[in-house]
């Protein structure tokens, strides 16, 4: 149950304008910001004033710690992730958010999963924090999730909401805060869903390839693969959950210097092979990890299995999806990726006895965005 009384969308929420990107200031390569022990309270001087009635935004599905980057890195995927309807509403009390409807075509029992109270739900978490980083107390505001992603899939579906959430609030109220800022408002969901970890809600948000190099102060890297480059993922999502939470108490305290050194110098090659856009290299660093990977595979039924099936239709690097259950590979094709994926997608059956589904997705260079918005 909703805290604020249902609530409905303006009748006039069809978009009146469309965007491609939001109006965030353009990336630098380096972004820097604030330490992490606290999220900003005031970012501007004086309230802002909302520019749009309505806005509707989209941030996409995730892939973290690409093999040996545990933590620190992630990339974004393209047609894939979760649709944010956030409206001012005169019902709502001034300064506070109620999430009026979650719904997802795909699977309704996501639905009932999900709280619909913002402080227990990851797109309100996120909306609350940026609200707060603008000082917002004049203007109650009304939020619909529209989830395209399966929760507790390894493909950062709580970072999508958070991410399309934050950009929300901050397009509504003309796209005052910095890329910064909304990853700090995302990494404030994440933390009280699965763990302080921007790998998911920064790629969400940035788009492409991104390294975190330090989370206090948080330091942010974008890693620029070429245009001119073909990337595809293979995700192959068998049905089976793995919670985040779970999955990180199985990862051991301490590790060997020699796996310290090893997956250190594959996380280097991996960045170097990303900014070369050379797919070979990143897939041979990306089946490389010597720490989480090795920890987390036996949990899952049939993983390396599936990865063995990857490598052996011709994948260049495959491992697990963040924390799981997905299974990511890469290729240069699509064509060859859907061929890699039915061989994936057999393993999971034969040695998992899982039923899967395959997608072949390229990589997105946008990150989460404005979709629409009706001016006020
Ligand atoms: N880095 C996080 C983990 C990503 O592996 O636990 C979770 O999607």
């Amino acid at each position: 149950m909703a805290i604020s009384a249902a609530l409905k969308l303006p009748s006039s929420s069809s978009p009146t304008s469309t965007f491609s990107n939001p109006k965030n200031p353009p990336l630098k390569t380096i972004i820097r910001c604030r330490c992490n022990s606290s999220l900003p309270l005031k970012t501007l001087t004086t309230e802002p004033h909302p520019t749009f009635t309505s806005v509707r935004t989209f941030a996409p599905a995730t892939v973290a710690n690409l093999g040996p980057g545990f933590d620190f890195l992630g990339c974004a995927v393209d047609g894939l992730g979760d649709h944010v309807t956030l409206a001012v509403d005169p019902q709502v009390h001034p300064g506070h958010l109620s999430i009026h409807q979650i719904t997802n075509s795909a699977n309704n029992s996501v639905n009932k999963k999900l709280s619909t109270n913002p402080n227990f739900n990851c797109a309100g978490i996120a909306a609350l924090a940026v609200m707060k980083m603008l000082d917002i107390r004049s203007v109650g505001l009304s939020l619909s999730l529209e989830k395209g992603l399966p929760l507790g899939s390894g493909l950062g579906s709580s970072a999508a909401s958070a991410a399309a959430a934050a950009v929300a609030v901050n397009e509504l109220f003309g796209g005052h805060l910095t890329v910064s800022d909304l990853v700090l408002a995302g990494l404030e969901s994440e933390s009280r869903v699965s763990g302080y970890h921007a790998d998911n809600v920064a790629p969400s948000i940035m788009g492409g390839f991104v390294l975190i190099r330090s989370y206090d102060p948080l330091e942010l890297i974008e890693l620029k693969f070429p245009d001119d480059k073909d990337l595809f993922f293979v995700l192959v999502n068998p049905d089976f959950e793995a919670p985040t939470k779970k999955m990180r108490a199985a990862l051991p305290a301490e590790v060997s210097m020699s796996h310290h050194v090893w997956n250190c110098s594959q996380a280097g090659a991996l960045v170097a092979s990303v900014l070369q856009g050379d797919l070979r290299g990143l897939g041979t660093a990306l089946s490389s990890d010597r720490i989480v990977e090795p920890k987390r595979a036996p949990l899952i039924p049939g993983m390396e299995a599936v990865k063995k099936a990857a490598i052996e239709a011709g994948a260049f690097g495959c491992t697990i999806s963040g924390s799981g259950p997905t299974a990511v590979a890469i290729i240069d094709s699509e064509e060859r990726g859907r061929e890699i994926g039915d061989r994936m997608v057999e393993a999971f059956m034969r040695e998992g006895k899982l039923k899967a589904t395959a997608m072949v997705r390229s990589l997105d260079r946008v990150g989460a965005r404005l979709v629409s918005g009706i001016p006020l």
